[in-house]
């Protein structure tokens, strides 16, 4: 198994650049998160590290090794597609077993490794079957078979491989594909634009964005101290609130004043912003509603969600949702405020799109 470096890496199509210096290490047996909208550099950084595409610039190391113009057959790199093929003409068992017949395996080997996958996978009665009348879901179990039955494999690359499978079968497979990695313990690197599916798998997430790598951390620390406003926008349902207001705000504040609004106590900022376009990040859970007080709004509506509702409300400084207990009343039209969790408030300069440092950010590294 292997620990991945990427040094500046780069990529550009043309005058194009999908990946932008890139800079970060996947440690030996993590199980490691590539999470951003469409088109923001997702798979190319994953064929880059497999070497399906050379980058434009920059290194990559496999447990220290430069690979960077080595070509994928030379790096021992599982991967499973975003479109998993599968060969037509083949049993399922002879889909899986097809690397190890490339190794030169012989068959009563390559049939016994087949049948240990197939049963991590649950598929062991699928395997003398034809792949033609497979259920989606099966398809992208046998596909999975294929990429980890070659033990040898220093990493797994994984792009989208639930993409086609409907919700309720992705979450399950989504457990699943956890429970088989703390088994193998192998490097594993995963792409997903869901932001449920990277939170409830990963050990770290690279957020990216543009071709960017915003923030890279445990799915806590992007969901509790997201360093840019994108991060904080992408994560959770409903995402972040944004109060946003005009001001200034100085580094040692421990609180600040939204024009027209009652004045807030924030963790101790440690950089400020000068006239500035700002906004106060808040998370829907860290609100509670109170009659008298607070930051004034009006109940739009509210979503029926279980144990908690999520109140939408409009204040001077934009909708805001909050997640609240269902058996508090609220009707709308009716004017709230809003308190918040003090401690885990964000102030965001909306300007650079980046979070303010504060004494919430302690420990927290930037890309
Ligand atoms: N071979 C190529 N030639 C030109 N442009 C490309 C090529 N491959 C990717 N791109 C462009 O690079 C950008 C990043 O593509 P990439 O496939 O890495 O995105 P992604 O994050 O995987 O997106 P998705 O979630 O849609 O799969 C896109 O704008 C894409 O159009
Ligand atoms: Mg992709």
């Amino acid at each position: 198994m292997a620990e991945i470096k990427l040094e500046k890496i780069q990529k550009s199509f043309g005058d194009f650049t999908a990946v932008r210096s890139s800079s970060f290490t996947i440690n030996d047996g993590e199980f490691f998160v590539l999470l951003g909208p469409s088109g923001c550099g997702k798979t190319t950084t994953l064929r880059m590290i497999a070497g399906l595409e050379l980058p434009t610039s920059g290194t990559m190391l496999l447990d220290g090794e430069d690979v960077t113009f080595k070509r994928a057959s030379q790096r021992d790199i599982g991967f499973v597609f975003q479109m998993f093929a599968l060969y037509p003409h083949m049993k399922v068992w002879e889909n899986i077993g097809f690397p190890l017949k490339c190794e030169g395996l012989a068959k009563a080997e390559i049939r016994q490794r087949v049948e240990e996958v197939a049963k991590l996978l649950r598929i062991e009665h699928l395997l003398d079957l034809g792949v033609g009348g497979l259920a989606g879901g099966d398809s992208q179990r046998v596909a999975l078979g294929r990429a980890i039955v070659r033990r040898t494999a220093k990493a797994f690359m994984m792009d989208e491989p639930l993409g086609a499978l409907d919700t309720e079968f992705r979450h399950l497979m989504c457990t699943e594909l956890r429970g088989l990695h703390d088994r193998i313990k192998a490097t594993t690197v995963y792409v997903t634009h869901d932001q449920v599916e990277a939170m409830a798998m990963a050990d770290r997430i690279a957020v990216m964005n543009h071709g960017v790598v915003d923030q890279i951390g445990t799915p806590q620390e992007i969901y509790d101290r997201p360093l840019t406003v994108h991060v904080a926008a992408f994560i959770g349902s409903p995402a972040m609130n944004f109060l946003r207001f005009k001001g200034t705000v100085e580094a040692g504040q421990t609180s600040v004043r939204m024009n027209g609004s009652a004045e807030v106590a924030v963790p101790k900022l440690h950089e400020g912003v000068r006239d500035g376009e700002l906004s106060l990040g808040v998370r829907s859970e860290h609100i509670t509603l109170t009659s008298e007080g607070g930051v004034r709004g009006e109940v739009y509506g509210a979503e029926y969600m279980g144990t908690t509702q999520i109140v939408t409300i409009n204040t001077h400084h934009g909708q805001v949702k909050a997640r609240i207990p269902s058996d508090v009343k609220v009707t709308t039209g009716e004017s709230v405020g809003l308190n918040f969790q003090n401690e885990r408030l964000v102030m965001f300069d909306m300007t650079s799109g980046k979070a303010l440092r504060s004494d919430l950010y302690e420990g927290v590294k930037h890309v």
